[in-house]
């Protein structure tokens, strides 16, 4: 009799009440197990349900509980070329949890890791459906649905909403696998059942305005309201100084005249008078968010010039007005720098930033299309840190989740690139979040490009498909748990399907997301070529002209308009026009922002500082003109706008 033969007449009796046994455990170590698979002579007639795959679930009884084992390997070692002979197949599988028993016998409560091992010879069996659901499938009032297994599609994909938001979070996989789509039915299910919650989405790709209906505030960059005074010192150096090499100098100055500057705010505001001496500002740190006036840190920088006897000093002091001018009129910044006029609004850009109260809208989601990379590092850096620096001082009392869309663009992992004090908000929050209940959200197609420290501190993974080498070593590297040989499966995964990994779910799991309404889907869908490419543009010279409007638009006042329905409300409306032109007969087509404001719904606050080139877009002049011009625009739009979607 030979070895394989052998195995077959050895097979201890089954317990038929468990359904067929799939196989018998010859080996245990550790958290690890080896498993022969029965091999029967009617085993290729079996439906395919039958046998142990790849992550199928298997359960071996102990007298005290059900050991749960997922499959991580399954082999045949000595293949047979002969037709009919019987190969030996074997399974490596990975104890992951276990099912303990009532005092009946009964397997009850599930628990991750194993108590009782398995011993040498036990039977294998597939779990059952109520097994399943038992381990997978913990329904309560701090957990959201958001998909269906793959082992049992008729069992919920559940996931542990504190576990997932309190430890981190990262949703990753290659380009168009579902992330955006996950993303929102992820945050979708959380804000459904949790209306009271306090989310912050960072949106480079202006692509989740839709995705939560009347739930979201939508904040675009044009509304965004960051004062500079928010910002601590190395951040406010970041952007006045930029590159710190050889400018000790100038950040020397900029440290002692901004408590200047505060405290001529201060003093002003009690109405002392202006000009303060040096030894008035002890008390202002330069970190604290207080509020100053830059007009007030340029006359401090012309007073202290004045002062100079030796010329050679003043080199410095030159470099640091011309860099504040030249950022301060810059309209990119204008989201910092625009306010007409220095206010202490802390608490109501708070507020509406991280939605205290909620007023029904418990995710604030910021548009950021159509920024340049180191202005939107800026605005992420300064989020972060208010969401930390709000949770500190609010002692906690306020969870506030900040989800980071393209994540690897601000946070990447080589240290040449981004921006340092991004880095350390978003790393501050990553480590030390969880104690005061700040957390965050990574999604992002290169993981490989992400910093490590902190995708290392994303608890729960969402992994999608992901074909890339080096991306998938990084999220290997990035999970702990012992069942990472599912990670085998992500370059087949299909669309919206995903592997999951860490405290957010009972198990590791292999799962496909609940599919999103249509009226919900993140604009982001891929373009359809052939069906563009059949079809006549129509007015070509009016699409083109649009084109540029819209390109020459993002270096404007009304910048980061995001697509053609923007562009469209950006353009006054007929009543709004012609009731400007009686005060002023001039209409520049675009709304000009520090007029005026027509309502405070439709014009956000604007810059102040700002070069009067940049202020008008096309001084066409005559209203007729503007009009026809404005109505050419959406005309090539609107029989265009698929091209923007
Ligand atoms: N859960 C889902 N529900 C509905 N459609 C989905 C889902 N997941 C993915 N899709 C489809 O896949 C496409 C790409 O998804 P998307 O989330 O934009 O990918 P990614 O963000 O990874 O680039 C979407 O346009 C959508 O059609
Ligand atoms: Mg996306």
């Amino acid at each position: 009799m030979n070895a394989i033969e052998k195995v077959r007449n050895t097979s201890p009796v089954e317990d038929t009440t468990k359904g067929p046994a799939v196989g018998r455990i010859v080996s245990v170590t550790g958290s690890q197990a080896i498993a022969l698979v029965f091999h029967r002579p009617d085993a290729s007639k079996k439906p395919k349900a039958e046998q142990p795959e790849m992550g199928t679930l298997l359960k071996v009884d102990t007298p005290i509980s059900v050991v749960l084992c997922l499959v991580s390997a399954l082999s045949a070692p000595a293949p047979s070329d002969e037709e009919g002979e019987v190969e030996l197949w074997i399974a490596e599988i990975e104890l992951v949890g276990e099912l303990f028993k009532n005092e009946h016998g009964v397997p009850e409560s599930f628990r991750r890791g194993v108590m009782a091992y398995p011993g040498l010879g036990d039977l294998i069996y597939k779990c059952s459906h109520e097994e399943l659901q038992k381990a997978y499938s913990w329904d309560n009032e701090e957990t959201i649905t958001v998909g269906k297994i793959h082992q049992d599609q008729s069992i919920n994909a559940v996931v542990k909403v504190n576990d997932m938001l309190g430890k981190h979070f990262a949703v990753l996989g290659s380009t168009g696998t579902g992330k955006s789509c996950s993303t929102a039915l992820l945050l979708r299910q959380i804000l459904d059942k949790n209306p009271e919650g306090h989310v912050v989405l960072i949106d480079p790709h202006n692509e989740y305005t839709k995705c939560f209906g009347n739930m979201s505030e939508v904040i675009s960059v044009n509304e965004l309201q960051l004062p500079f005074w928010f910002l601590t010192f190395e951040e406010i150096v970041e952007v006045l100084v930029g590159d710190r090499r050889g400018k000790d100098k100038e950040i020397e100055i900029l440290a002692d005249l901004i408590p200047m500057a505060k405290a001529r705010y201060a003093n002003a505001k009690r109405g002392g008078r202006l000009g303060m001496r040096t030894s008035d500002n002890a008390n202002f740190s330069v970190d604290a968010p207080l509020p100053y006036r830059i007009s007030d840190i340029m006359d401090l920088l012309n007073e202290h010039m004045g002062r100079l006897e030796m010329k050679n000093y003043i080199g410095p002091y030159k470099a640091l007005k011309a860099r504040i001018e030249a950022v301060t009129s810059d309209v990119r910044y204008s989201f910092m720098f625009g306010s007409t006029t220095v206010q202490d609004q802390m608490a109501a850009i708070l507020g509406r930033l991280f939605r205290i109260p909620v007023n029904g809208k418990p995710i604030t989601i910021i548009e950021m299309t159509g920024l340049p990379s180191e202005v939107i590092n800026v605005a992420v850096s300064v989020i972060a840190r208010m969401a930390f620096d709000f949770a500190l001082w609010s002692g906690g009392k306020v969870p506030i989740t900040i989800v980071c869309e393209e994540a690897h663009r601000y946070i990447p992992a080589d240290d040449r690139l981004g921006f340092e004090p991004t880095k350390r908000s978003l790393a501050k929050i990553a480590k030390e979040g969880r104690k005061y209940g700040v957390s965050l959200g990574v999604i992002s197609q290169r993981p490989s490009e992400l910093d490590s420290t902190i995708l290392s501190q994303c608890n729960t993974l969402f992994v999608l498909r992901m074909a890339n080498d080096i991306d998938q070593k990084i999220v290997l590297s990035a999970i702990s748990d012992a069942a990472s040989s599912l990670l085998e499966f992500l370059p087949s995964l299909g669309t919206g399907e995903c592997i999951v990994f860490g405290d957010g779910v009972t198990l590791p799991v292999r799962m496909r997301f609940d599919r999103l309404k249509e009226e919900f889907l993140p604009c982001s869908s891929t373009a359809k070529f052939t069906e563009s490419w059949r079809e006549v543009i129509g007015d070509n010279e009016a699409f083109l002209e649009a084109v540029v409007q819209r390109w020459r638009a993002a270096g404007t006042p009304t910048a980061n308009v995001s697509g053609d329905q923007k562009i469209a409300e950006a353009l006054p409306m007929e009543e709004e026009l012609s009731e400007q032109s009686v005060a002023v007969p001039d209409v520049p087509v675009m709304q000009v922002p520090n007029e005026e404001p027509v309502s405070a719904e439709t014009v956000p606050p604007r810059p102040m500082e700002r070069p009067a080139e940049m202020v008008q877009v096309q001084n066409k002049g005559p209203i007729a003109s503007a009009l026809e011009e404005k109505q050419r625009i959406r005309d090539a739009l609107r029989s265009k706008s698929r091209f923007f979607k």
